[in-house]
């Protein structure tokens, strides 16, 4: 179902033209003052109690589970701060050894390739960066490079340059006959995309916050499935610890952790600030219906495609790229700062690898600002 605008809820002046949630989600009004309400609570410290650290922190937990759906549960949640917490979390934890491969793409966000790039050298696996396709069929591409040398496969669920798309759940059946772990970084698609959690079985999942979730800077979650629960955390912070809800225990140093996937939660977790924000938007997002955003995005994506191509650009076909994520490459580098010369006409797309235009809409975009955006480009592109 395609929403209505929803640009109400959120604090985008109409002369605003901002198609680039790849780069940043807005938060809604509500949003915002959850956050503000969360800060405003340190000013009278001695109204937090200890059970407020682990309301806040599980509110968290549920909210993300409920947004990834069976068999997610809030026990399997850990608190981070980054997409890049996760995947170190995912790599500290997940068998490598001499001579194995970790499966990359190319292009890869870097919160992904710097870490698997370590891990790798440190077990003296190696880091296999598997190439853009010129079909855009990234499916094939990674099917084909899994085999029994394969320990870890580290991947979106779509290329952030563009948006061109994988089939993670033909993807995960691969990885599970030749006995490989899957670490997914969803960030550009979480939120805007349906996930089938149950077929894609990831044994560890993260996404920051920031861009589709709708949600602030500096706070993420990072799924574990059951099968890690013992792992190894990053960090050792009491909070972790089992029995942590009781301050005055601190001291007894506890070798157990707290149950499920809490141990992984990045220090200082309780952010009384930013997890009520991310609850509030991740609550919204539930509310209009993920599958909803992805038609509604959709659609506009649609249009921003065929606009595209009338005006020279081209886009993978359907089959081959997310619906709300848009990479339009042009047949000649694009001209000098197109997108500051986009902003200066507060217009905001992103310009990816020189060539390509990635135009990123949500539920608060309209056929207006498609309107707008290709009213620039003939501006500046005919302008040179
Ligand atoms: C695919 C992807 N993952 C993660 C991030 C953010 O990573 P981090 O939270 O580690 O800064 C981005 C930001 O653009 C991204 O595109």
């Amino acid at each position: 179902m395609i929403l209505p605008s929803q640009r109400a809820l959120f604090d985008m002046p109409d002369e605003i033209c901002y198609l680039n949630c790849a780069y940043m989600g807005p938060l809604m009004r509500h949003v915002t003052a959850a956050g503000q309400a969360g800060l405003a609570r340190k000013a009278r410290p001695w109204e937090v109690t200890p059970a407020d650290f682990f309301a806040t922190t599980n509110a968290g937990r549920r909210a993300f589970a409920a947004l990834l759906g069976p068999p997610a549960t809030e026990d399997d949640v850990a608190i981070v701060s980054s997409a890049s917490y996760g995947m170190a979390t995912a790599a500290r934890n997940l068998p490598l050894a001499s001579g194995q491969r970790v499966l990359v793409l190319e292009g890869e966000f870097p919160s992904t390739i710097l870490t698997w790039r370590e891990r790798a050298r440190e077990a003296g696996a190696e880091l296999v960066r598997l190439p853009r396709p010129d079909d855009g069929d990234w499916t094939r591409v990674v099917l084909e490079a899994i085999d029994a040398r394969t320990a870890v496969a580290a991947l979106p669920a779509l290329h952030w340059l563009d948006g061109g798309t994988l089939d993670l759940a033909a993807i995960r059946g691969r990885l599970r006959e030749v006995g490989a772990a899957l670490a997914l970084d969803v960030t550009q698609s979480l939120g805007a995309q349906p996930i089938d959690l149950a077929a894609l079985d990831p044994d560890f999942l993260v996404a920051a916050a920031y861009k589709w979730l709708l949600g602030p800077y500096s706070i993420g979650f990072l799924y574990v499935a059951p099968r890690w629960h013992e792992g190894r955390p990053l960090e050792h912070s009491w909070y972790a610890r089992e029995g942590s809800e009781n301050f005055g225990g601190l001291i007894d140093y506890p070798e157990r952790f707290q149950p499920g996937a809490r141990r992984f939660d990045m220090g200082e977790p309780s952010n009384f600030a930013l997890l009520p924000a991310a609850v509030a938007a991740i609550d919204q997002i539930l509310a209009w219906g993920v599958a909803n955003i992805a038609d509604t995005a959709g659609a506009l994506a649609d249009e921003i495609v065929r606009r595209g191509e009338a005006l020279g650009f081209s886009a993978a076909p359907p089959s081959r790229r997310a619906r709300h994520y848009v990479g339009l490459r042009a047949a000649r580098p694009l001209p000098d700062r197109l997108s500051e010369r986009l902003a200066a006409d507060q217009i905001y797309v992103s310009v990816r690898g020189g060539q390509t235009l990635r135009v990123t809409p949500h539920v608060y975009n309209t056929s207006d600002d498609v309107d707008r955006l290709f009213e620039g480009l003939q501006r500046v592109m005919g302008g040179g």
